[in-house]
Formats: structure tokens, C-alpha cells, sequence
């Protein structure tokens, strides 16, 4: 039987065109996406919605023929299934009831509970797995127990993740027992999932960047060294990514240290840096700047060819350095596609 080139890189294998798919490539730049929110409803109902969301995922592999699908779900429904409020605020983005003391996060749900809440999510992957062509591969995901823990903590996105920061700094052992149970959790969801049929799972940490020092090692590596070390003793052969995205200097041995198959770059690295100091440890996926695809032209072929290029003669997975925005145009990603296979 063909294996899927995506997992055939995650494998180790140089390509030679690598396997391309794109961070948020179910969302708002796609009419077809705007179509099925406006039919659940709202993005929450969406996300629970197995069947509008297997249906959101399959919607650019329709369009572009990407070599993977991501599930259609969001990286805050952890902390709504340990009982935190959760709602989206439309133009602004998520909002959380949160945690500001020890107290409160005595009041959160046991891990094990989260299936409760999670168990639409696996629906959406048992469909996806009968529906997507058998050269797509089907990447589930969690967020990392920081970023997971800087929203809860704040209760939205911040610019520089100061609360969850103070409350860090002021609390270290509470601080500690949140990540904890993030990060029990977050080993439940992903099983969970690859029982279900995701065939790779992928960690985001969106905010890793912002940890220094000893912080780093404490709260992203280690919580996501513990996350892949659990879901390898269950599920050996299933592909971990992960993504201390903005870790800079710090994606060097990351896989090494964490077990993770794949390091994601974000676009603040060089390729042509990360090919020589970061590859050596095995796949990497990334890295072109989100912003070529909304103005495209020739800038986008040459930055997707140098960077196809560069990481060419080792595994490579083909991506942006961040999800693609709501004003990008469908038909730069088509250009984008062309430009790769044709590197
Ligand atoms: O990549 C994919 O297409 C799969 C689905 C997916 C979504 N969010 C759907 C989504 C994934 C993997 C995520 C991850 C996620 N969610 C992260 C980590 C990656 C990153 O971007 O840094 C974070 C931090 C979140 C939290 C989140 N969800 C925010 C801050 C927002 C608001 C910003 C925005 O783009 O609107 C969301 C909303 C969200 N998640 C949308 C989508 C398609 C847009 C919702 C809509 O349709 O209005």
C-alpha cells in the first residue's frame, strides 16, 4: 500500500517534493468555510458540530488537494471541558471565565472529564477518516499546557501573556498544578483522538516564545516532553508535531529532548538557519510568512521556492510560519501549491 507522503516525511524520508498543507486552511479566506459558520450558527457550534466540521476540514482539500487535513476544532476547548466558561466574541476573538487564584483552580473538572464535553470532537474525526481521499493524512491537535494556561489565566489573548506571567511568578507551585492538569488532560484529548482515527497529532504552543531560561525547560519542554512521552507508550507509530512557535534558538534539539517526530518553525527563523541547525534532528515543517498570501505576486513563488529549497535533501513538510489570515486569497494558496511542486 502508497503511504501518505506526509507520514512518509514524519518518517524521515527525504521527498523529492515535500508533502504541503497549511496551518487554519478550514477558515474566513474561504467563502465555502464563511457558507457552512453561517449555517451552524457561531464558531463554538461549529466546532461541535461533527458533521459541519468533518465538512469545514474536507473544504480545502477539495479546493487545493493539501496532502494533510487538520481537525476542525479549537486549542481553548480544553479549558471548556475542565469547566471553564468559553465564548467567542465576533471581530475579537475568544473570551474565558478566569482563573486568578489557587481557590479557583481547586474548582476545575479532573482531567478524565473532559470527554464528557470532547466526545463531538472524535465524532468529527471517525467521519473524516471514512471521507478523506487515502492519500490525505488527518493531523488532530491540542494546544501546549502554556499557551492553554496563558488564555485560562487571562481569560483572552494578550499581547505579551503578562497575567498568566505574574500569576507564574507570584505562585509557582499553583502555577505548576495548573500545567499539570492541562497536561493530563491534553494526554486523554490526543489519545482520544488518534482512538478515533487522527493519524498525527500536532502541539501548539503559540506562546512559547515568551518563556525564558528555566521557565522554558519548565513550562513548554518538559510538559510537552511528558505529553509525547505518554501518547508513545499508548500509540508508538503515531507522529507527534510539535510547536514552541518563536522559540528561536531553542527549536535546536527541541525534538531531541521532547521525543517529537517534527519541530513546526514559525517565520522568525531563517530556513536556510534552520536547515543547517534544527533539521539535523530530524523533519521539520514550516516556514513561509503568512502575509504572502494575501498579496502574492512573485515575492510568494520566490520565498516558497527558497525555502522548498532549503530544506530539500531532508525531511521537510511544507507550511506557513503561522496560520494563513481571513484576508488571504484562495488563489495565492493555489499559486503557493504550484510554486512548491514545481521547486
Ligand atoms: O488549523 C486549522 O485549520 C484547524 C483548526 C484550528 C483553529 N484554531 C480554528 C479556528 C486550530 C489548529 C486552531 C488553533 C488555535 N486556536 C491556536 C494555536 C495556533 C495559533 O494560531 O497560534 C490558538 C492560539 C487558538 C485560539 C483562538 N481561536 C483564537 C485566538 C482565535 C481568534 C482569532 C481568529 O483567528 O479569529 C480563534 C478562533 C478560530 N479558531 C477560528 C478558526 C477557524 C476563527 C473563528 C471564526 O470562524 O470566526
Amino acid at each position: 500500500m502508497m503511504t501518505k507522503i506526509l507520514l512518509r516525511a514524519l518518517a524521515g524520508e527525504a521527498l523529492p517534493t515535500p508533502p504541503i498543507w497549511m496551518m487554519r486552511q478550514a477558515g474566513r479566506y474561504l467563502p465555502e468555510y464563511r457558507a457552512t459558520r453561517a449555517q451552524a450558527g457561531d464558531f463554538l457550534s461549529l466546532c461541535y458540530n461533527p458533521d459541519l466540521a468533518a465538512e469545514v476540514t474536507l473544504q480545502p482539500i477539495r479546493r487545493f488537494g493539501f496532502d494533510a487535513a487538520i481537525l476542525f476544532a479549537d486549542i481553548l476547548l480544553i479549558p471548556q471541558a475542565l469547566g471553564a466558561d468559553l465564548w467567542f466574541v465576533t471581530g475579537e476573538g475568544p473570551r474565558l471565565s478566569t482563573i486568578t487564584d489557587a481557590r479557583q483552580l481547586g474548582e476545575l473538572k479532573p482531567a478524565d472529564a473532559i470527554h464528557d464535553t470532547l466526545s463531538p470532537i472524535y465524532e468529527t474525526i471517525r467521519i473524516l477518516s471514512r471521507e478523506l481521499p487515502p492519500e490525505t493524512a488527518l493531523i488532530g491537535f491540542a494546544g501546549a499546557p502554556w499557551t492553554v494556561a496563558t488564555y485560562m489565566i487571562a481569560g483572552r489573548g494578550t499581547p505579551d501573556q503578562g497575567p498568566a506571567h505574574a500569576f507564574k511568578n507570584a505562585d509557582r507551585v499553583a502555577f505548576s498544578a495548573l500545567i499539570d492538569r492541562i497536561t493530563e488532560a491534553t494526554i486523554l484529548y490526543l489519545s482520544a483522538q488518534i482512538d478515533a482515527g487522527a493519524e498525527v497529532v500536532k502541539i501548539f504552543d503559540s506562546w512559547a516564545g515568551s518563556l525564558q531560561g528555566a521557565d522554558f525547560d519548565d513550562f513548554a519542554l518538559t510538559p510537552a516532553r511528558r505529553i509525547i512521552q505518554a501518547l508513545k507508550q499508548r500509540h508508538p507509530n503515531v507522529p507527534v508535531i510539535a510547536f514552541p512557535r518563536e522559540a528561536g534558538d531553542r527549536y535546536i534539539g527541541f525534538a531531541r529532548a521532547t521525543g517529537a517526530d517534527c519541530v513546526a518553525l514559525d517565520n522568525s527563523v531563517s530556513a536556510e538557519w534552520a536547515a543547517e541547525k534544527v533539521q539535523g534532528d530530524g523533519c521539520v515543517q514550516g516556514n513561509l510568512a503568512p502575509h504572502h498570501m494575501v498579496t502574492g505576486g512573485d515575492e510568494l513563488i520566490a520565498e516558497a521556492q527558497r525555502i522548498t529549497r532549503a530544506f530539500r535533501g531532508r525531511p521537510h513538510i511544507f507550511n506557513l510560519g503561522h496560520g494563513i489570515t481571513p484576508d488571504a486569497n484562495p488563489e495565492n494558496v493555489a499559486a503557493m501549491i504550484e510554486a512548491v511542486r514545481s521547486a
